[in-house]
């Protein structure tokens, strides 16, 4: 069996994070309002009332983060922009301190030989713009592009490649359909506008990204779907869900249409949003790279109540992470032989852009944090995409989520994803077990593969 030391030559080890998960600084140096500052500002809206205010204060500290990324060798990290930092009112004026922050972040990881990988949009809308409708206003998309266009002519020069939007099928759920994130809509279905819109503004920004000769790239949120049982009902349920979750995000993007939503009475047009031309911009000349954000795998069975056109059941007997996910690495191996079987030669080469498992990590009294759970979970799913690559899947890079732990949105800092402790009180950061084994992972991958 193939493992993580046979991925190829070339192969890209990174690590991702978030502008409002680690940022903090929400209103310095001219940095507008985005719907993450208002919704976790409303009571109960998160774990403890906990806000991404200061967060890992890395607006402040980003040298320090960027030389711990250089002590484990990353060869890429991706991050998030901040569009309110970068045009706070989400149109209009350009607010040049916003950009020189990213200015001097890009400038600092390649000097320590880490190329940026930025994704244009992480969720932390301009406030301004949901004023105005949000992602279910048409119009959003085309703020978007004009944010594209004033990061990219500050930044292109530097950076090669680019990420357009982070998971648009968990903004769209948890912002616009059920209202657990920002900015907490509960559309439930009303919310088909948002993935239009997104997917629109990814078409937009992907056509100012190739007339600036760089390379484009999206990260959506992807499950394998199981079936709960070999039943027509559950094997029918499992199809909707995979429509809704998976194919919504992706067919337009590499197919040119949308997936049939009939099973929620929904018609390709979405309810009426797409208008003539949409679809051809959403596929352009199609992606340079799909980014597969990976988690767990979902079981489907058919519903028992009327409603939504399928219901989830649990994945038992795997260890499962402090969030009470499932661990399943095979799913990951699943999941890029299916887009491969799925997809076939439309299939770009594919990045993972995040995969990690939060743990309830301490620092023990000689200042260690021995998270052999991560490790163990890091590894499984490493060799899982070694095996995809033997099965055929062209699989060029890796980005554990996260660097830190960071502000897990509507859980607060409850949540520990990072390779590297952080103290929220004291702001120290502590690198834990999986750092040195991720470093010694890349260093033994390197030195196989002479670069
Ligand atoms: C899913 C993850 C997803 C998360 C969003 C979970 O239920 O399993 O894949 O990233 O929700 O916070
Ligand atoms: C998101 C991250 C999040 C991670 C863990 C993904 O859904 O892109 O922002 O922290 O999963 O929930």
């Amino acid at each position: 069996m193939p493992n993580r030391l046979d991925l190829p030559a070339g192969f890209r080890w990174g690590a991702s994070t978030a502008s409002y998960q680690i940022e903090g600084a929400v209103d310095e140096d001219g940095r507008g309002p985005s719907v993450w500052d208002v919704f976790a500002a409303r009571p109960g809206a998160t774990k403890g009332g906990q806000t991404g205010r200061i967060a890992c204060d890395h607006y402040h500290r980003y040298g320090e983060d960027v030389a711990l990324m250089r002590g484990l060798g990353l060869d890429g990290y991706r991050f998030s922009i901040a569009w309110p930092r970068v045009r706070p009112a989400g149109d209009g004026a350009v607010n040049p301190a916003g950009l020189a922050f990213y200015d001097r972040l890009v400038d600092e990881l390649l000097a320590a030989g880490i190329t940026p990988l930025p994704t244009l949009f992480h969720w932390d809308l301009p406030q301004a713009l949901e004023e105005r409708g949000g992602w279910l206003d048409r119009d959003t998309a085309y703020r978007f592009a004009e944010y594209t266009e004033t990061v990219a002519d500050r930044l292109g020069d530097r950076v090669p490649a680019w990420i357009t939007l982070n998971e648009p099928f968990v903004h769209m759920v948890y912002g616009y359909a059920l209202g657990i994130h920002a900015p907490g809509r509960t559309l439930m279905l009303d919310a088909l506008p948002a993935a239009h819109h997104q997917l629109l503004a990814h078409g937009l920004a992907a056509a100012v990204l190739r007339e600036r000769g760089r390379e484009v790239l999206i990260a959506n949120n992807l499950t394998p779907v199981r079936a709960a049982s070999q039943s027509p009902a559950d094997v029918a349920a499992a199809a909707a869900y995979d429509a809704l979750h998976n194919r919504l995000f992706t067919d337009p993007l590499l197919l040119g249409h949308y997936p049939d939503l009939s099973a929620y009475g929904v018609a390709e047009d979405l309810g009426g949003c797409v208008r003539d031309g949409d679809l051809e911009l959403i596929a352009g000349p199609g992606l340079d790279g799909l980014g597969v954000n990976y988690y767990n795998p979902t079981r489907i069975a058919a519903p028992t109540e009327p409603g939504l056109p399928f219901a989830e059941a649990p994945i038992d007997g795997v260890p499962r992470t402090a969030f009470d996910w499932p661990v399943v690495p095979d799913g990951l191996r699943e999941l890029l032989t299916g887009l491969k079987a799925r997809y076939g030669d439309a299939l770009p080469p594919v990045t993972i852009t995040e995969n990690g498992c939060s743990v309830a990590d301490e620092i023990t009294p000689d200042g260690t944090v021995d998270d052999r759970f991560r490790i163990d979970y890091l590894a499984g799913h490493l060799d899982a995409v070694a095996q995809a690559v033997a099965e055929g899947v062209d699989v060029r890079g890796y980005f554990t989520w996260s660097l830190l732990d960071n502000y897990e949105w509507a859980e607060g800092f409850s949540q520990r994803f990072g390779l590297v402790h952080v103290d929220f009180e004291t702001q120290r950061r502590t690198p834990k077990a999986s750092y040195a084994w991720y470093r010694e992972l890349i260093t033994a991958h390197h030195a196989l593969h002479v670069r």
